[in-house]
């Protein structure tokens, strides 16, 4: 079999990689290594900035967003036992969008069988091949073994996928950052303590409250590395949260019975180039950033907007000036998102090593930012996503 452009890994970022290229005639097949129910039943965060929503709305797939997704001009930072709202529509004239990511993936992969597109799901042992010359991908499907000609590899497969794994030794520099904590998080049937995010620090740690719709809310706590969700009963869960809280905001949880309840390790990480040659690395399979900043998503978009723009730019007039170009540009935006979800992370969570000094730090740059126009209007850029 031949394509274009062949893409591994079927989460937002080959989703709507694929979505945007078959938008404009550029054949691609994705391939998917788990099946299509398990791919929708992924719980993921879900705030968009303005330039993801204007990507789905160009991949035709943003009906459902602007119908059930919920606009949000600002968000609160917690901290003294006080809320202080950041105004982002004042600061910036921009906004995101409060929509999960699970919702987004459903809406793309709709999309994608009703325009007869090709995702193989159930891929087994996808594996890349003559990455600098003719690449050719392999893969098992019900005992049987394919092979898939291409001009170009999208690695579209997250951190733990194979595309990044099959360049070359030496040829990838990575950083990381490991935090020494993790989020425990719930999801439940209940309405939202408030209207808009709220981002609490406190000296027992971290603590978010954010939502899904105004009758699904998504809260999380900061919790010690080797934490065990079998160790966190619903009520233990309420109380630790309320506690994190300003009374105002404590006393407006509607607690209940969670059907959803994980945790999530934090850590920092990118790789250096995301291209190695015909390969492009995107999204989650170059770069991890903690969830703090509510910037996964959204680079995993930017990273495919700079990429559909250097192929379409191939097969407009055959310039590989774009897709040369790829790896600069994403990564310069990419280390922006990472500095400020590192920088949020820092601000927001108790360090174990941090002490009484720590906490003190924390809170004046806390009084500093939510008092300076100059501070809320940074944190205010960064968080409705940087220009690209
Ligand atoms: N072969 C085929 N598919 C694979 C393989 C493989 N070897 N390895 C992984 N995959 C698939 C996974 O099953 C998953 O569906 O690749 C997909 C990668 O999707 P994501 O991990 O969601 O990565 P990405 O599309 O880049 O989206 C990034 O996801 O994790 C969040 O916070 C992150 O919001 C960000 C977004
Ligand atoms: C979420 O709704 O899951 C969420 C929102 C904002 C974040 C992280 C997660 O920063």
């Amino acid at each position: 079999m031949r394509t274009q452009v062949l893409i591994v890994g079927s989460g937002p970022s080959g989703l709507l990689l694929g979505q945007l290229l078959a938008g404009i005639g550029i054949d691609n097949v994705i391939l998917e290594r788990v099946d299509r129910d398990h791919l929708l039943s992924r719980v993921r965060a879900g705030v968009l900035e303005q330039g993801t929503v204007e990507l789905l709305d160009e991949a035709g797939a943003g009906e459902r967003m602007h119908a059930e997704g919920l606009p949000h001009d600002g968000f609160a930072v917690a901290f003294d036992n006080r809320l202080h709202r950041i105004d982002l529509h004042a600061l910036t004239g921009k906004r995101v969008m409060v929509y999960g990511q699970t919702e987004m993936t459903r809406d793309l992969v709709e999309k994608r069988e009703k325009a007869g597109l090709t995702t193989v799901f159930e891929a087994a042992n996808v594996a890349l091949h003559d990455i600098s010359g003719s690449p050719f991908v392999t893969y098992e499907k019900d005992g049987q073994s394919h092979r898939i000609d291409c001009d170009f590899i999208a690695g579209c497969d997250g951190y733990h996928g194979v595309s990044r794994r099959s360049v070359p030794g030496g040829a990838l520099q990575s950083f990381e950052r490991v935090y020494p904590f993790g989020w425990l998080g719930v999801l439940a049937e209940v309405p939202p303590a408030s209207h808009e995010l709220i981002y609490a620090n406190h000296e027992l740690g971290f603590a978010l409250c954010s939502m899904r719709s105004m009758t699904r809310s998504r809260y999380y706590i900061q919790c010690p590395i080797d934490e065990k969700v079998e160790d966190w009963s619903d009520g233990r869960f309420w109380d630790e949260l309320r506690r994190r809280l300003p009374a105002e905001s404590a006393a407006a949880v509607t607690t209940g019975p969670s059907f959803e309840k994980s945790i999530a390790l934090l850590r920092s990480f990118v790789v250096e180039p995301m291209q190695f040659g015909k390969l492009s690395l995107v999204g989650d399979a170059a770069h991890i950033v903690p969830p703090t900043g509510a910037k996964g998503l959204n680079l995993a978009a930017s990273d495919v907007r700079y990429l559909f723009s250097g192929l379409r730019e191939f097969y407009a007039d055959g310039s590989t000036a774009g897709m040369d170009a790829y790896s600069g540009r994403a990564l310069a935006r990419v280390w922006k998102a990472v500095r400020f979800s590192w920088w949020m992370t820092t601000m927001l969570h108790r360090f174990p090593e941090g002490g009484a000094f720590g906490q003190r730090i924390q809170e004046a740059e806390l009084d500093y930012l939510v008092h300076s126009r100059a501070a809320s209007t940074a944190l205010a850029e960064n968080y409705v996503g940087l220009p690209y």
